[in-house]
């Protein structure tokens, strides 16, 4: 793998600081470890070392690449989006211009229902095209690692489908991909009664995927009109007895205890969050969770946004992600997401920042190797077409990047 050294950068964001002291919360302008007129050295996918000022003689006979003044930044985290489905749900949001609510037009047979039933028609060669495109989107907004739920398969059988069409997505995009078997979305037609459907989920789908890895993480949809901490308690069970990893979407319309229920099953994360409670924030944040804030959703369906004074109060740490999905949230762009959560849920834009990098791969267990350029870390980072990361803050995501690399290799 090519050695590469960045020269004439203007601004490098490295997230060092936190990554040296593993820190999460408490994000201020200096923890961004922002280094002006700077060098970046990677070789072996890695980096080996970043400064400002002359580059030592060691990294200064590596192939060069001229930053030119610009920004540069860790390759984004999207912790959380929904890419494998087929059909269309744009007619939701014309009936939402027209005053329908997302439950309303779910109960009218729309929503995620809509979505299993075209998904389930949609060939798995198709499914796969369409997934293919979407990374290729995220990546040209400079995204390097991805959270990729299924949920709209929810049979045995269909969500099976869709973990091998993300198995093969892997395998052909530059991107880390961060698998999840999101096994409880929403009760398909084919079950009349919800105890036998989560069973068969619980009993057939969960040993099948741990037996195959074909995921990283189990998620459901931890919500009032969907399912119930009660509901979900064997599911998680299974996985749990399986050494399967946990998230899940906790809190989104209303407090259902599914916060304090990701807590008690120590969730890597809990996503949506606008109506958790004070004590289901608090327990997130002591069981070592991520609250995963998704303020694209409440921007395109109107509902409210997560308050970032809530988590930051109760030390809970916060990442920021698309839901990119086919009906509450048809919007690819993180950096417009980053922007939107400084600009409506109240956070820096520092803390927007780290909350879709450094927090984000906090959020799948990947703060390791992720979401920060400390020397070790994966070389994943994005040469700017701006300058700095107010203007990237300010910008809302329309400003393309002139590069972006993964492991070290221009993609
Ligand atoms: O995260 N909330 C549940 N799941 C998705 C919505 C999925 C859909 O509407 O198809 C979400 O917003
Ligand atoms: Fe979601």
């Amino acid at each position: 793998m090519a050695k590469i050294l960045v020269f004439n950068i203007g601004s490098l964001v490295t997230l060092e600081t936190l990554a040296k002291e593993k820190r999460h919360v408490a994000i201020s302008a200096e923890d961004l470890s922002i280094k002006s007129n700077a060098w970046l050295a990677v070789g072996q996918g890695k980096i080996l070392a970043s400064g400002t000022g002359v580059v030592p003689p060691i990294y200064a006979q590596f192939p060069q690449l001229d930053a030119k003044g610009r920004l540069v930044t860790p390759g984004l985290v999207d912790a959380h989006t929904h890419p494998v489905f087929g059909g269309d749900r744009t007619h939701e949001f014309a009936a939402r211009l027209d005053g329908k609510t997302y439950q309303d037009i779910a109960k009218a047979g729309g929503g995620i229902k809509y979505s299993i039933r075209t998904t389930r028609e949609a060939s798995s060669g198709d499914l796969l095209d369409r997934c293919l495109g979407l990374l290729k989107t995220f990546l040209r907004h400079g995204v390097t690692t991805v959270e990729t739920k299924t949920g709209y398969g929810q049979n045995a059988k269909e969500e099976i489908r869709c973990l091998e069409v993300l198995a093969e997505a892997k395998k052909r995009v530059p991107q880390t991909l961060s698998v999840t078997c999101l096994g409880l979305h929403d009760q398909p037609k084919d079950f009349a009664d919800k105890s036998e459907y989560i069973k068969h989920m619980t009993e057939e789908l969960l040993p099948e995927v741990k037996r195959r890895g074909l995921a990283d993480w189990v998620d459901a949809f931890v919500e009032n009109g969907y399912f119930s901490v009660e509901d979900v308690t064997p599911y998680f069970a299974k996985a749990q007895s399986l050494g399967l990893a946990i998230r899940l979407h906790a809190d989104e319309f209303a407090p259902s205890g599914a916060a304090e229920a990701a807590a008690h099953w120590g969730a890597a994360s809990a996503d949506h969050m606008q109506k958790a409670s004070d004590a289901g924030i608090k327990a997130l944040a002591e069981s070592g969770g991520v609250a995963v804030m998704l303020p694209a959703t409440s921007f395109y369906t109107k509902i409210p946004y997560a308050d970032a004074a809530r988590f930051r109060e109760r030390g809970c740490p916060i990442a920021v992600a698309s839901d990119f999905n086919p009906g509450s949230c048809y919007l690819s762009n993180l950096p417009f997401v980053a922007s939107l959560s400084a600009l409506y849920c109240g956070l820096s834009p520092y803390e927007a920042f780290v909350g879709v990098t450094w927090n984000a791969a906090k959020a799948l267990r990947l703060e390791a190797r992720k979401g920060a350029l400390a020397v070790g870390y994966d070389a994943d980072f994005v040469i700017h077409e701006l300058n700095t990361l107010e203007q990237w803050i300010a910008d809302f995501g329309q400003t393309d990047p002139s590069a972006v690399y993964c492991a070290g290799v221009k993609v």
